[in-house]
């Protein structure tokens, strides 16, 4: 008996086991309930019952080593199977897949080139909140209570009193720098804007403004024009001319909106403009006294220019996009478009 053990030993150590079936091979020839190590046990009752124990604990080893061998062999063979899939699924001659980088919105583009060009003539940047009370956006501004020109921004309210509301233009930021600081003022004010309008290719209910303020001994609408010649070659090219049309606004006294040459027809007429050659991208004028009063300048003593225009407006201009709602779709397809833009 005990040699027999040792000899199904001997074989159990020298069997083949380099693949699936020669691991199955093994398992029943040697573990399987029919197999060599299940004889042995089975003859175990004719073994003297005083060498019974020891056979029998003989008989164990020989079981746990098969089982051993078996378990090793089969995790070899799994792991070997496991490195051939990777290898094949790793091919070392494909390019990398590229880094996908994100790109800045054109509106923020286009804010940040209008923040630098009145930067390099000295204004700096002012911000101020988006919910406001009536004194900031049309009180402080001159208008009237009960005067249709409140009509003419359709306010989306947050008070029942109508005290409290998102601004309507970025003209509140004038108000509270004036309030805040003395002259001279030289400041830029860009920020977001709300108008209860339906949503189409030309109006948003939400968009973006730019106010300019100048505030200081002896301003005059020469140095408006000027600026705004200045900004307008800096931002669309040196051939591009800007034309004043006498208008109306209750804070300012003259007012003016400002238009540019065509950037699409170059003045010769088109149907972004319209045939006329010139496109309007905001209002300006001299700060009305009566605004420098209530926001505690002395209007003896010092004038101002102001002006407000709509980022979205000159982006579209820029850059020849013919649709508002292109800004707040996300579609990658448009946003890509402005990569390499600095
Ligand atoms: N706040 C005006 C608007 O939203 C734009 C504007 C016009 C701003 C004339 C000004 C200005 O500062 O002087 O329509």
């Amino acid at each position: 008996m005990v040699e027999k053990i040792q000899q199904v030993a001997q074989e159990l150590e020298a069997a083949a086991l380099n693949n699936a079936s020669e691991l199955e091979q093994f398992r029943i020839a040697y573990m399987g309930r029919k197999g060599r190590i299940a004889d042995l046990f089975d003859n175990l009752k004719q073994v003297a019952p005083e060498q019974r124990r020891q056979v029998g604990q003989e008989l164990n080893s020989l079981k746990n080593r098969a089982q051993e061998r078996f378990d090793q062999a089969q995790e070899q063979l799994a792991s070997a199977a496991a490195g051939n899939a990777g290898e094949q699924a790793f091919d070392f001659s494909l390019p990398p897949v590229p880094n996908t980088l994100g790109t800045r919105h054109p509106l923020s583009l286009v804010r940040r080139e209008i923040v630098r060009i009145f930067e390099r003539i000295g204004f700096n940047v002012s911000e101020g909140p988006e919910m406001e009370d009536d004194w900031h956006n049309f009180s402080a501004l001159n208008f009237p209570e009960n005067h249709p020109a409140r009509e003419m921004q359709d306010t989306f309210f947050l008070s029942a009193d109508r005290q409290q509301l998102l601004r309507t233009h970025t003209s509140t930021v004038q108000v509270r720098l004036m309030e805040t600081q003395k002259p001279p003022l030289r400041s830029i004010m860009p920020g977001r804007v709300y108008r209860n309008e339906a949503i189409s290719a030309r109006a948003h209910m939400v968009f973006h403004q730019v106010e300019g303020l100048y505030v200081d001994k002896n301003v005059s609408f020469a140095d408006l024009k000027q600026t705004l010649y200045y900004f307008a070659k800096e931002m669309f090219g040196q051939d591009t001319q800007v034309r004043f049309r006498p208008s109306f606004f209750p804070f300012t006294e003259p007012s003016a909106e400002i238009d540019i040459t065509c950037l699409i027809c170059k003045g010769e007429g088109c149907n972004i403009c319209k045939h006329t050659g010139w496109v309007e991208i905001g209002g300006s004028g001299m700060v009305d006294p009566a605004v420098l009063e209530s926001s505690g300048i002395d209007p003896q003593e010092y004038s101002g220019f102001a002006f407000g225009m709509g980022i979205e407006r000159i982006t579209m201009l820029k850059y020849q996009i013919k649709d508002l709602r292109l800004f707040t779709e996300n579609d990658v397809r448009f946003l890509r478009q402005f990569e390499g833009v600095i």
